[in-house]
């Protein structure tokens, strides 16, 4: 205990020392371009998002002049739908009745009519609750029987970690980057076969619009690879946080659930999906509400049994996480008092996301040894970056992967913190790094003109 005790004491001392010593850095401030959290790099909250939950968490304000009518109608019927009408209280672990009502009516809204029913919807923390619950009912086995679970690579690294934490067999499938990172069927077919021989494959992941890649997948490519699930009999797992993130012109988000029932009763009757979404990304940005929901369609009814009774293990999702999520499937429509605001709202920052989607692409294709794909969608850049041997071999001296030497230099010189691509996975032998569109685009601007000096003194000094 004395032993901790003095760790910790001479370890905040040696830190004071440092801080008042005040080691200087070659810059004034460190820009965390790392993370796809938008409040953190300043993105201003949804007004009608933020009165409807503080309305729910304090009841006495509906008395208040101050908030609009609409705003109270939506609180009162959360609040309705709550234990002793108080957010206070735990909800049925597949979460409050109304608000999956509102989910699947959404879906309807979005898929053109496509039928969603309330009853396959769960309302989850954050997306990623989700993805780990599906997963963790999904995988079974040992040895060679042991579940194959298919991702992209570049990955979002949830998926790695979650199947890493289930013991389960991660098969890579290689998105194509000369191809805007489109997914290719006849390589989903590759890997599908070579994981055969060590395990066996039941789960196709894919992430649309995809992180950290950006693209966002054309109608044809969702048809092949559903044709592909329902061939292979795959579990689809389609990860859609991004469904409000598209800039690229000629770019559309198509989700999976409609194309399913678009290609007919006989995909839509027999392929297993679950789709993913959240309150942390779109235009909302509220990624501390950890709200989110996943719809899962052709679950047979015991394992859909299993799944309830694992929810319920956590009781029940944050039930502010679960108002905030109803106010993205239930925004203010015309007509209504706070439409105009929110509608204001939710276009100054996707427009301002697609210009700077743009600014990056254009900015990162100046650079000698730099190339970048459209950001077609989502709130990263994932430039290829070009490492000269001498820094490759530095890189090993240090005993690091070089896109993380890169990276550490590019922080080091420039206070400009991004993550490198061998944290997503890559191609062997290619480099990256990962970059979020966040930053207010005057600091964008600075950023990615200090990568540009960076990057060619980077190159000038291993040449
Ligand atoms: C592709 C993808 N899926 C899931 C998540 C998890 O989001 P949530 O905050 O809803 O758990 C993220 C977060 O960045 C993501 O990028």
């Amino acid at each position: 205990m004395e032993k901790w005790g003095n760790h910790t004491r001479s370890t905040s001392s040696k830190n004071q020392i440092n801080k008042q010593a005040g080691i200087k850095k070659p810059f004034t401030e460190v820009i965390k371009a790392n993370i796809g959290d938008a409040h953190a790099m300043g993105q201003r909250p949804i007004t009608f998002l933020r009165q409807v939950v503080a309305l729910c968490t304090y009841p006495n304000l509906l008395d208040s002049p101050s908030f609009p009518e609409d705003a109270k109608e939506r609180a009162r019927r959360i609040l309705q739908g709550c234990g002793g009408n108080s957010l206070g209280s735990y909800t049925a672990s597949q979460g409050i009745n109304c608000i999956r009502e509102d989910v699947a009516s959404y879906i309807e809204r979005r898929d053109g009519g496509v039928p969603a029913d309330p009853d396959n919807i769960y309302l989850t923390t954050g997306a990623s609750d989700g993805i780990s619950a599906i997963l963790k009912i999904l995988v079974s086995g040992g040895g060679k029987s042991r579940t194959g679970v298919m991702i992209p690579i570049p990955q979002y690294p949830l998926y790695s970690a979650a199947i890493s934490e289930l013991d389960a067999i991660q098969v890579n499938y290689y998105l194509d980057e000369e191809n805007c990172w489109a997914l290719n069927v006849n390589e989903l077919r590759r890997a599908l076969n070579e994981a055969k021989a060590y395990c066996n494959p039941k789960v196709l992941c894919i992430i649309n619009p995809g992180n950290p890649t950006g693209q966002v997948q054309n109608r044809k490519c969702i048809e092949d690879v559903i044709h592909f699930a329902w061939e292979e009999k795959l579990f689809l797992l389609a990860d859609e946080v991004y469904q409000d993130n598209v800039y690229s012109e000629g770019c559309q988000f198509h989700s999976f659930k409609k194309i399913l029932y678009e290609m007919g009763p006989e995909y839509y009757n027999n392929v297993e999906l679950a789709s993913f979404h959240s309150t942390s990304k779109g235009y909302m940005g509220e990624c501390g509400y950890r709200g989110g929901y996943m719809e899962v369609i052709n679950l047979h009814p015991e394992i859909k049994g299993q799944l309830v009774k694992l929810l319920s293990v956590r009781l029940c999702p944050p039930v502010s996480g679960q108002a905030a999520m109803d106010i993205v499937v239930n925004p203010p429509v015309p007509g209504e008092e706070s439409y105009a605001q929110f509608i204001k709202e939710k276009e100054s920052v996707l427009n301002n996301l697609a210009k700077k989607a743009k600014l990056t692409e254009d900015m990162f294709n100046k650079i000698p040894g730099i190339h970048c794909n459209p950001l077609q969608g989502a709130m990263y850049a994932f430039p290829r970056i070009f490492i000269p041997s001498k820094a490759i071999e530095e890189a090993k001296a240090h005993k690091m992967a070089p896109d993380m030497f890169y990276c550490m230099k590019l922080l080091e010189e420039t206070g400009i913190c991004v993550v490198p691509g061998s944290g997503f996975g890559q191609r062997e032998g290619t480099y990256h790094f990962r970059m979020t569109i966040l930053p207010p685009v005057e600091k964008l601007k600075i950023l990615l003109e200090k990568v540009k000096d960076f990057h060619i003194k980077f190159l000038e000094k291993y040449a």
